[in-house]
């Protein structure tokens, strides 16, 4: 069985992590204050207590909401920042963080107010925490493919500071293939390609995003356990699932940990990875989702290791670096 020392001190990159999603309570309040913002919640306590959710709408209601505090560039700096401190305390060495600039471009905040808050603590994490990191931006999938085509033209200015596109939000109802010329128009820029998929939605929604959208990995994907010809085939390609256990558990995919399919997955040959999604919202960042795998499976030291090893080799950074980690 692993343990958590030893989980801490492996080499991991995190590919499914979305920068809104990192946004502590006590954060939430400070920048609530320092932009003059009356927040719905009277203290941290109240707002960890709405924290308790039914699935992934009653989470993004309230994730989007709580994104309000977020208005000039040192909040997205802030916000960075604090998620790249837990980064090295968890011995996360890479990170491809996503965000979502519908969220911030809807409510009248420049897309450059966002990206160069990012950016510069990105930059800082490479240079004062030894973090290397690729920021990819989300599309909404619950909004049109034309407000996409819009958000992808604010970024053609910024292609240096973006390594890759995703697409996330509400599944059910908006499949890839609603997204599918407005990523080959992201891929024709050199773009990476990701998308949730196979979270809430069926596994159908695998092939389209794999098939339809040519995305490099999958972001969750864990339904491709109804049909067990795509997991075959999701092993022979090696095509990576970012997998985010506890926000399985939160969001009611899972009822239980011990029902979750990753290291049956692992067992089957799929690169699965380990990652959180939104930490602030579904208690713990990277290191408590590999230990909730050991209370919850009994993970072993092992699948650990191969755990860490698949993050590295599903990211999107030149092989030799990652080499140097294994
Ligand atoms: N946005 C933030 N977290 C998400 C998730 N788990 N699924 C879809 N959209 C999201
Ligand atoms: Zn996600």
């Amino acid at each position: 069985i692993a343990d958590e020392a030893f989980i801490r001190r492996l080499p991991k990159a995190e590919l499914h992590l979305h920068l809104e999603g990192s946004l502590e309570p006590e954060l939430m309040f400070k920048l609530a204050e320092r932009n003059n913002i009356e927040l719905p919640y009277a203290s941290v306590e109240e707002i960890r207590a709405a924290y308790d959710f039914t699935n992934l709408q009653s989470f993004l209601d309230i994730y989007y909401q709580c994104a309000d505090v977020l208005r000039t560039e040192q909040d997205f700096y802030d916000l960075t920042w604090a998620y790249l401190l837990r980064c090295k305390e968890d011995g996360v060495v890479h990170t491809e963080p996503f965000f979502d600039p519908q969220t911030h471009t809807d409510r009248g905040i420049p897309f450059e107010v966002a990206l160069n808050g990012i950016d510069r603590a990105l930059c800082d994490g490479e240079e004062q925490l030894n973090i290397t990191s690729g920021l990819i931006m989300c599309f909404l999938r619950h909004l049109s493919e034309e407000a996409a085509f819009a958000t992808l033209e604010m970024a053609k200015p910024h292609l240096d500071k973006i390594i890759g596109v995703g697409l996330d939000s509400s599944e059910v109802g908006h499949p890839p293939e609603k997204f599918a010329n407005v990523f080959a128009a992201a891929a024709e820029l050199d773009l990476f390609l990701v998308a949730h998929a196979g979270e809430e939605g069926p596994s159908t929604y695998i092939e389209t995003a794999l098939d339809i959208l040519d995305v490099d990995r999958i972001d969750h994907g864990v339904r491709c356990t109804d049909d067990p010809v795509l997991v075959d085939s999701l092993a022979e390609n090696r095509v990576p699932l970012t997998v985010c256990p506890l926000s399985n558990t939160r969001l009611k995919v899972y009822d239980n940990m011990n029902q979750h399919p990753i290291l049956k997955l692992l067992e089957q040959g799929v690169c699965v990875t380990v990652n959180s999604d939104d930490p602030a919202f579904f208690g713990g960042y990277l290191v408590d989702n590999y230990m909730a795998l050991v209370e919850g499976l009994a993970m072993t030291r092992a699948e650990a290791v191969a755990l860490a090893a698949n993050s590295l080799e599903a990211s999107f950074i030149d092989d030799e670096l990652y080499e140097e980690w294994l």
